[in-house]
């Protein structure tokens, strides 16, 4: 089985982008499911419900979110109804939504799982808790697991790696939308990479205008973000193919599209 992953799409460079490359991403890699992080999609933050429809239109099978998650109020509108969106698992009792999802690929059936990290972020319920009681549900109905964990720091995103390794298919990390060069396979089977980066603006600061992010450490001053909607774009993410007897991961590699690394059909 293969997956691709991408990471977060910031804003509508960022929509536009998947809307352009997932087609060709796909002819040439054919991966059987797509699974994107949409926090960011509406505006750098949150997402809508006509934004999600476009992701599934455009070939999406599955959204993750993270800390954005609620920073659209369009998102108390569709969560309850959206089969193909998980956000982090380790809200409290009773938030809205859904942290794992299950996508029948063929006759295999894929669990897939968000997490948000806790180290300079918002602190919820323990994600490694969590995570654990939640592998243990979907390892009932199939051993092939994708976790999209969202957080700040290399070493929490490491510490998930080995946690799950040999648990489930893949630990990949979301949220600094800087990809890191750390993709392999841990030696249990699990593939990992601490971030897989960021789909949107690419001479923005993190997908947002440069002179409020330099501005803001200029002069220690709040300042308002705005996403960049205009210029040129970055997609980012990876593919990870996996062993269809085991669920065990056989290869990871990172994806980039821009204009310094063009892509090749
Ligand atoms: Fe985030």
């Amino acid at each position: 089985m293969r997956v691709l992953f991408i990471g977060d799409v910031v804003g509508s460079l960022g929509r536009d982008t998947v809307t352009t490359y997932l087609p060709r991403l796909k002819k040439k890699y054919r991966p059987q499911v797509t699974i994107l992080n949409g926090e960011n999609a509406a505006s750098g933050r949150g997402i809508t419900g006509k934004i999600y429809k476009k992701f599934l239109a455009d070939g999406v099978d599955v959204v993750t979110m993270g800390n954005h998650t609620w920073d659209n109020r369009d998102i108390f509108e569709f969560i309850d109804d959206a089969k193909k969106m998980v956000r982090p698992a380790n809200f409290p009792e009773g938030t809205p939504g859904q942290g794992m999802v299950f996508v029948k690929v063929n006759t295999i059936e894929l669990a897939v799982i968000n997490l948000q990290a806790r180290a300079f972020m918002v602190d919820l319920d323990d994600p490694f808790r969590k995570v654990e009681a939640l592998v243990a549900e979907a390892r009932r109905r199939t051993p092939f697991i994708f976790v999209d964990f969202h957080g700040e720091t290399t070493s929490e995103k490491q510490a998930m790696g080995w946690f799950l390794d040999g648990k489930v298919s893949a630990v990949v990390g979301t949220h600094t939308h800087v990809q890191t060069n750390d993709a392999r396979i841990l030696p249990q089977g699990t593939a990992y990479l601490s971030d897989a980066g960021m789909t949107g603006p690419y001479d923005g600061i993190l997908g947002m205008k440069r002179e409020n992010v330099l501005e803001k450490f200029w002069t220690a001053l709040p300042q308002r973000f705005e996403v960049v909607e205009k210029g040129r774009s970055i997609l980012s993410g990876c593919l990870i193919d996996i062993d269809e007897k085991t669920g065990a991961a056989k290869k990871i590699e990172t994806i980039q599209i821009s204009d310094d690394r063009p892509f090749m059909e």
